[in-house]
């Protein structure tokens, strides 16, 4: 769904510049031990008519895929690298890089993302000091590009930096530890035409608080309670959230300021609330609103946003929660976890990788020979899970039912398919066997690995390439006194 009528004339092209895709966007992270090869991705990307994608990092495989592809692209800066780009010298390095070399070999790419939720209050503050001059910096340095007509810069916020001490949206505001960098960056995005941007999880609102009205988290919910703001009654977390940032913008005199919804989604694992029926009702009811164009209360017309997430990773973080690897409306493996029709896709509903290659029809199980209570279990099990992903396992969870050798089996297979099936990895000091009968159980799926991608062993690869070369540099001194 074009936002304007991009064709291919002289005349009309600089409304695609001023003009942006609207329809929805998909969020591709790759903390995947096996992540699909780049190009299965982008052809899944096409076969669902995703026009644009978000990215955490400009990693080479992946900007290579999407070239020529007319898809656009959002790029990602991580925090880590925020520090760096106080620099003028290491911010045009990075644009350079990064972006102009990309746009060269054929990436759409439209927005720069410095950062991702830099504010976030979970940080602590790492980086209140290192974000805005890294925006300024890197402005800049696509300014000076001679981009900055098609590349917008931009900062991915957690929709912590704003608050409403009544819950009405009218009574918004930033966060007040934080409302002069807010403002100063407003200031500056506004300035250079640049949109914010901002996630939004009701799904968090209802994993954080155990009174969250739960009907008050979906669109289709008559909620008992609503959230009356003068003339407006929300009957929704998302409009509510969202008109609460309007209110914050209109405040401090940027009311007109465009919003990008960077992330929103809703897991199907590893918690009680993160299941597929709540994911696909959300998700939906997201993808209904954002067909109708009607945006929200505050601001009617088109909402631009970013589903979260395209394909579950593995080996994200779990600090915030189990459900942390499952936000993918795909599984591990690209295919579909339930039925949603997302407008744009020709078929009408989710369309799955093609061709993925798994690994053998194997798993790996505890022993049926040894006792619970034997003392080499406990230990086994722990490593297995903290090595490979054991959150499916826990109280209304898909694996949740499993009884104590089920668990054990679960964690096992976790980490045997996570080293490709490797013989070793199914041992666990004479505990563990391999087994060539499906484990799996009808609400438990115990996962055979796909083959990891080539792109991704020639980056390991090239590691050891520089394992050995340090191993050999380390033992030229030695070498030379031997001489
Ligand atoms: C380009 O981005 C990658 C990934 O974030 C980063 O590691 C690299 O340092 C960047 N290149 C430059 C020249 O800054
Ligand atoms: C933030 O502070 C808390 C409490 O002091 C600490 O537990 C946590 O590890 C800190 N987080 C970061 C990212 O520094
Ligand atoms: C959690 O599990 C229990 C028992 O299996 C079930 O009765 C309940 O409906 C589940 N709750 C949710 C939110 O799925
Ligand atoms: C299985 O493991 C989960 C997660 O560690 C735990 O909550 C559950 O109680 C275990 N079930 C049994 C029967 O041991």
């Amino acid at each position: 769904m074009m936002g304007w009528p991009c064709g291919c004339l002289k005349l009309v092209s600089w409304l695609c510049l001023v003009g942006f895709v609207s329809g929805i966007g998909a969020n591709w992270g790759t903390q995947a031990s096996h992540p699909l090869p780049p190009g299965t991705v982008v052809q899944m990307l096409r076969d669902n008519g995703f026009q644009k994608v978000k990215l955490f990092d400009p990693e080479d495989g992946t900007m290579s895929a999407l070239s020529n592809t007319g898809i656009q692209v959002m790029v990602g800066i991580p925090n880590e690298m925020l520090a760096d780009l106080g620099s003028t010298k290491a911010a045009e390095n990075w644009v350079s890089k990064n972006v102009s070399s990309y746009i060269k070999d054929g990436v759409d790419i439209r927005y720069v993302a410095v950062g991702n939720e830099p504010f976030l209050q979970t940080y602590n503050g790492s980086f209140l000091h290192t974000t805005f001059p890294a925006l300024q910096n890197i402005q800049g340095a696509v300014t000076q590009a001679g981009l900055s007509s098609q590349v917008k810069v931009t900062v991915p916020l957690n929709a912590d930096v704003y608050e409403s001490s009544t819950g009405k949206p009218s009574d918004g505001n930033f966060r007040s530890d934080i409302l002069d960098l807010m403002v100063s960056i407003v200031k500056y995005l506004s300035d250079n035409a640049a949109p914010l941007t901002v996630n939004i999880y009701p799904f968090i609102s209802l994993y954080n608080d155990p009174n969250f009205p739960i009907d008050f988290a979906f669109f289709d919910g008559t909620p008992a309670s609503p959230v009356v703001d003068g003339s407006i009654t929300y009957t929704n977390v998302f409009d509510a959230n969202h008109d609460t940032l309007l209110w914050a913008l209109q405040k401090n005199g940027f009311g007109n300021l465009a919003v990008i919804v960077g992330e929103i989604g809703w897991p199907t694992d590893g918690n009680m609330y993160a299941n597929i029926q709540y994911a696909q009702r959300f998700n939906q009811g997201f993808m209904k609103r954002i067909a109708s164009g009607q945006g929200t209360p505050m601001r009617q017309g088109p909402i631009d946003a970013y589903m979260f997430s395209f394909i579950d990773e593995d080996q994200k973080s779990i600090l915030p929660g189990n459900f942390e690897r499952h936000w993918g409306i795909f599984y591990y493996d690209g295919q579909p976890k339930y039925q949603l029709n997302i407008q744009t896709s020709k078929s009408g509903t989710l369309v799955g990788a093609k061709n993925v290659k798994y690994l053998d029809k194997k798993w790996c199980v505890f022993k049926p020979s040894v006792n619970l209570d034997d003392s080499r279990v406990a230990p086994a099990a722990s490593y297995a899970c903290g090595k490979a992903d054991c959150t499916s396992l826990g109280y209304n969870t898909s694996c949740g039912d499993l009884d104590a050798r089920g668990n054990i089996s679960y964690a096992f297979n976790s980490y045997y398919q996570m080293n490709d099936q490797d013989d070793r990895a199914c041992d666990f000091q004479g505990i563990a066997t391999t087994t060539d009968r499906d484990p799996s159980t009808s609400k438990c799926k115990f996962e055979i690995m796909i083959e990891p991608n080539s792109a991704a062993s020639w980056r390991l690869a090239a590691v050891r390439g520089q394992g050995y070369g340090l191993v050999f540099f380390a033992l030229l001194p030695f070498l030379l006194v031997l001489l």
